[in-house]
């Protein structure tokens, strides 16, 4: 069977211009396929031409086609009334719309109504048949042959809603200058075959469609504190730090803790400040040699340090937990390094997340994300921290830095980091930091005179300031507004204006 757009070129060839809606009925194929063969002969460049004419046209309504089917109501009335009439009740109730159909036919003078009839009124035919002129005109219009329907009608059945105007779009059709009766088909796609055969000599070839709206990239999008990590990342792999293994959410006590020189008494050890986990709750495997320097330093000191005085229990150390800190990343690293000789000098960090049991907040939640840094060498100094700290928040775009004495467990001496927020008008603090101790340095193997500088940060606080996000929950968790995560722009830290990577409509 020869394909739609053959016989259309067949038609136009015999006729001098021929539109697509007499077409499709000469066809008898439906309108839009043949409008569609006509776009794809229109791609073949002259063949024929096509001249859009938008028409008006009458159709059916669905009422429309519902009388065409069954008659018009009144003549539904008719023929529900027998020989000898009916009564008017039953009537009523035996054909749809009634009470038109029944004033029609009255109006008609087709059925009369005995008033005096026993048992209530009685209808009776006036007439031996009728001619349903409705549908006879119906019919008419269904085929668009309108040469004898008046004016009057039309709009009468246009009141009646059993007919509308619709406008159609079609093509007149006429032959174009390189007419033919052969649809070549166009190639979508130069191969190497038509290469090395030279058929690509004879070949018509698609034209590229330039206004062809393109597939939507499928992109995710990266959330806020992803775009903060990653700039944090850069910004140490620049200062030459290496990345710390981070995939350890549960931890032990032993690395999380103890090997930090934190005694087994202190209260972040407890419940209230830590998750600990009930299967397994235990775990088993420790540098056993390791283990017996970190009890012996807890319990009696050494190093020159006289020790918490104690006794340091094996049970304490193996409790599992969700790691609190990443700190028990960086002694798990520092370990691995000590173990390596002859001692070579480190930079590393690390960003991921950790666990606290806290009361949560507008700005606390149970887990968030911390970076750390630590650098190990010989004779680090706390000038050396100081000096770390400026350059590397100038790298975020932090210039003023207030240090604050604090303690930690780990680190002797222990600075709180303070920045001048422009914006709050006040120094909020922004990190944590100290030297570590020789009482967790040199029980891992570390020779003398080794020091580490190391310091901590959240990454939820920059985060929050930099997004004026402040409520952790529109950051984290199901209240997070999605368009927000698609929308927000890159961090920039370092920069003050954000370049927002599109536009978020309100
Ligand atoms: N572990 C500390 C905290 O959780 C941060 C820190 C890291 C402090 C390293 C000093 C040295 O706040």
């Amino acid at each position: 069977m020869a394909d739609i757009a053959e016989l259309v070129l067949q038609h136009i060839d015999k006729s001098d211009g021929i539109d697509t809606l007499q077409l499709s009925e000469a066809l008898k194929e439906d309108h839009q396929k043949v409008v569609g063969a006509v776009k794809s002969l229109q791609a073949l460049r002259d063949v024929i031409n096509a001249e859009q004419r938008v028409a008006k046209r009458l159709e059916l309504t669905d009422e429309g086609k519902d009388v065409l089917l069954n008659g018009s109501y009144e003549a539904q009335i008719f023929k529900a009334v027998p020989k000898d009439g009916i009564a008017q009740d039953q009537l009523m109730e035996s054909v749809p719309n009634s009470n038109i159909g029944f004033s029609k036919a009255m109006q008609a003078g087709w059925i009369t109504i005995d008033k005096a009839a026993e048992g209530g009124q009685r209808v009776l035919r006036k007439v031996e048949s009728i001619k349903d002129e409705v549908q006879i005109i119906l019919e008419k219009i269904d085929r668009q042959d309108l040469s004898d329907v008046t004016e009057a009608q039309l709009n009468e059945f246009k009141r009646r809603k059993l007919v509308a105007e619709v406008k159609v779009t079609s093509y007149l059709l006429s032959k174009g200058p390189n007419f033919t009766l052969k649809v070549e088909r166009q190639e979508n796609e130069l191969t190497p075959e038509m290469i090395t055969s030279g058929t690509w000599k004879n070949k018509e070839f698609k034209q590229y469609n330039f206004d062809a709206m393109g597939v939507m990239p499928a992109s995710g999008h990266l959330h806020p504190l992803l775009k903060v990590r990653s700039e944090f990342r850069q910004i140490f792999l620049e200062m030459g730090f290496s990345e710390m293994a981070t995939n350890k959410f549960v931890e032990n006590s032993f690395w999380n803790f103890d090997t930090l020189f934190q005694p087994q008494q202190h209260p972040a050890r407890d419940a209230h400040d830590t998750f600990f986990l009930s299967d397994p709750a235990m775990a088993n495997k420790f540098p056993m040699e390791y283990l017996k320097k970190v009890k012996n330093v807890h319990e009696k000191g050494g190093y020159g340090s006289q020790g918490y005085r104690y006794e340091w229990k094996i049970e304490e150390a193996k409790k599992n937990i969700l790691r609190t800190h990443t700190t028990a990343n960086t002694a798990r690293t520092l370990y691995a390094l000590a173990q390596k000789t002859p001692f070579k000098p480190g930079k590393f960090f690390s960003i991921d997340r950790v666990f606290r049991n806290e009361s949560l907040d507008a700005t606390h939640l149970a887990e968030f994300h911390q970076i750390e840094g630590v650098v190990i060498d010989f004779g680090l100094t706390l000038g050396d921290l100081m000096g770390f700290m400026n350059e590397f928040f100038k790298k975020l775009g932090i210039q003023k830095l207030r240090f604050k004495p604090a303690y930690n467990p780990y680190t002797e001496p222990s600075m709180e980091v303070f920045s001048y927020h422009e914006g709050l008008q006040k120094w909020v603090e922004i990190g944590n930091s100290g030297v570590f101790r020789p009482e967790l340095l040199l029980p891992m193997g570390f020779p003398e005179g080794v020091t580490a500088i190391a310091w901590g940060l959240s990454v939820e606080r920059p985060t929050m300031i930099k997004y004026k996000i402040d409520n952790i929950r529109d950051l984290i968790g199901p209240k997070v507004d999605l368009k927000m995560l698609h929308c927000q722009h890159y961090a920039r830290l370092r920069f003050h204006e954000p370049m927002m990577s599109c536009a978020l409509s309100t």
